[in-house]
This record gives structure tokens, C-alpha cells and sequence, in this order.
């Protein structure tokens, strides 16, 4: 995939309102073109926000995690289509993500399947009631994803490398928990640098160390800065 390092780059919108959402996409300027908007801020009147985002040529990510029955899912996803948003998440479920990819039907939404929510441990899976642990249920999830045309995975960077070998090539990998060096972890457990990152995955969501950052501006500049210098690295 040949993107761009400053195309590579999606900046979480949470925030609590319009208001502050529309204060910092004037802040941030040329400087992002690719937004996320999830729950906090689709229930706040996010939706209309992101159709005039995409009105403005900026690129939407809708991390709204569904996962219902099949009909709803198809149905549901047919409505976020008409939105023009370029990514929108299901949880990694095989009727779901099924479902999904027969609701976007030919518009230009891509899914990404959220494979095992990065909050989980294995403990949590065998209260849950799964027989298999964190790894396995996500590489399992990962080629249900693929056989079923789904476009893309949220995972975290550390699994990314291992996800691309089952995803291969076509799929997008998007990964959170970024950090760049000398940040605040907040409550991110598994967390890497943009430069790391970078190297296995396509886009890479990055919420309060641009968002929280005194100059916001600034803070993206250089999360692309350090992106695009590790794209040069790798080639060199
Ligand atoms: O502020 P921070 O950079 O941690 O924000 C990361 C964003 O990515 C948040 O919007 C969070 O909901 C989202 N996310 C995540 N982990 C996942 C999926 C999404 O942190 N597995």
C-alpha cells in the first residue's frame, strides 16, 4: 500500500462535543486529514460532523464496534455507507463481519474487524466462555476476517506483524496504543512508538498525545515527521 506518511495518520476525536471536535480539526488545519470518531462523540451529535468532515475532504474512521444479528448488522451498515466513511468497525464475529461486507455492498466503505478488544486478557476469555486464549482466538479471527472479504483489523502494533502473516498484503492493518517517545502511557498497556509501529502497520490511530498535546499541531508534525523517517530508514 503506498500511502503517504501524513495519510497515515488518524487522530482519535474524543472529545465530548461538536464543539471542541470542530475547535481542534480547525487546530490541527492541513496538518490531519484522517479523523476517528467513536462512541463518545457519534452520540453527540458526531455523525452529522463526520458527513460535513468528509464534505471538507477529510477521511472518516466510525469506530462504532457492532455486532447484532445478521439482518441488522447488513442493514445498519448500508445506513453508515451512505455517510461516505472510509473505515467503519465490527467486532470479529463470523456473521457479523459476513453480514457487514454484504451491507457495504459496492460503496467505498472499507471494514476493519476488531479481532479480541485489546482490553481483554485470557482470564477474561475463559469467564467468557472461550476455549481458546487471547493469541489464538485473534489469529483465528484474523482468517475468518479475511475468508470473509473483510477489508482490514484493528489490532495493537506488537500483534500487527503476526496478524499481516495471516491477513497478507490486501488487508489494512490499523493499530492504537501509540506513543511517541516520552509520552504519557495513560491507560495503554501494550504501546508502541509511530517508527516502530509504522513498520507493520498501514494507519495508526493517535488520540490524547495529539489531542491532549499543548500545541496539538505540532504534536502531529511530528508523529508524521517521525513516520515518514522511518519509511526512509526502511528503504535505505
Ligand atoms: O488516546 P489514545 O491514543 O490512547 O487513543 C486511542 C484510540 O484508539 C481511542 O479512541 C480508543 O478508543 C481506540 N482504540 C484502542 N484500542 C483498541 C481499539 C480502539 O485504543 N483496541
Amino acid at each position: 500500500m503506498s500511502l503517504d506518511a501524513r495519510e497515515r495518520l488518524i487522530v482519535a476525536l474524543d472529545v465530548p462535543s461538536v464543539k471542541a471536535a470542530e475547535a481542534m480539526v480547525t487546530r490541527l488545519g492541513e496538518s490531519v486529514q484522517f479523523y476517528k470518531i467513536g462512541y463518545q462523540l457519534a452520540f453527540a451529535g458526531g455523525l452529522p460532523l463526520a458527513a460535513g468532515l468528509i464534505t471538507a475532504g477529510k477521511q472518516v474512521f466510525l469506530d462504532l464496534k457492532l455486532h447484532d444479528i445478521a439482518n441488522t448488522v447488513a442493514k445498519g451498515v448500508e445506513s453508515v455507507a451512505q455517510l461516505g466513511a472510509t473505515f467503519l468497525t465490527v467486532h470479529g464475529y463470523p456473521q457479523t463481519m459476513r453480514a457487514a461486507v454484504e451491507g457495504k455492498c459496492r460503496s467505498k466503505l472499507r471494514i476493519l474487524a476488531v479481532t479480541v478488544l485489546t482490553s481483554y486478557d485470557d482470564g477474561d476469555l475463559v469467564a467468557a466462555g472461550y476455549a481458546l486464549n487471547v493469541k489464538e482466538l485473534a489469529a483465528t479471527r484474523a482468517a475468518q476476517a479475511r475468508d470473509a472479504g473483510v477489508d482490514g483489523l484493528v489490532c495493537s502494533a506488537e500483534e500487527a506483524a503476526t496478524l499481516r502473516s495471516i491477513a497478507g498484503p490486501g488487508m489494512v492493518l490499523v493499530t492504537p496504543g501509540i506513543r511517541p517517545a516520552g509520552s504519557a502511557s495513560g491507560d495503554q498497556k501494550r504501546i508502541m512508538t509511530p517508527a516502530r509501529a509504522s513498520a507493520s502497520a498501514d494507519y495508526l490511530v493517535v488520540g490524547r498525545p495529539v489531542i491532549e498535546a499543548g500545541d496539538p499541531k505540532a504534536a502531529a508534525e511530528a508523529i508524521i515527521a517521525e513516520i515518514r523517517q522511518a519509511e526512509n530508514q526502511g528503504r535505505a
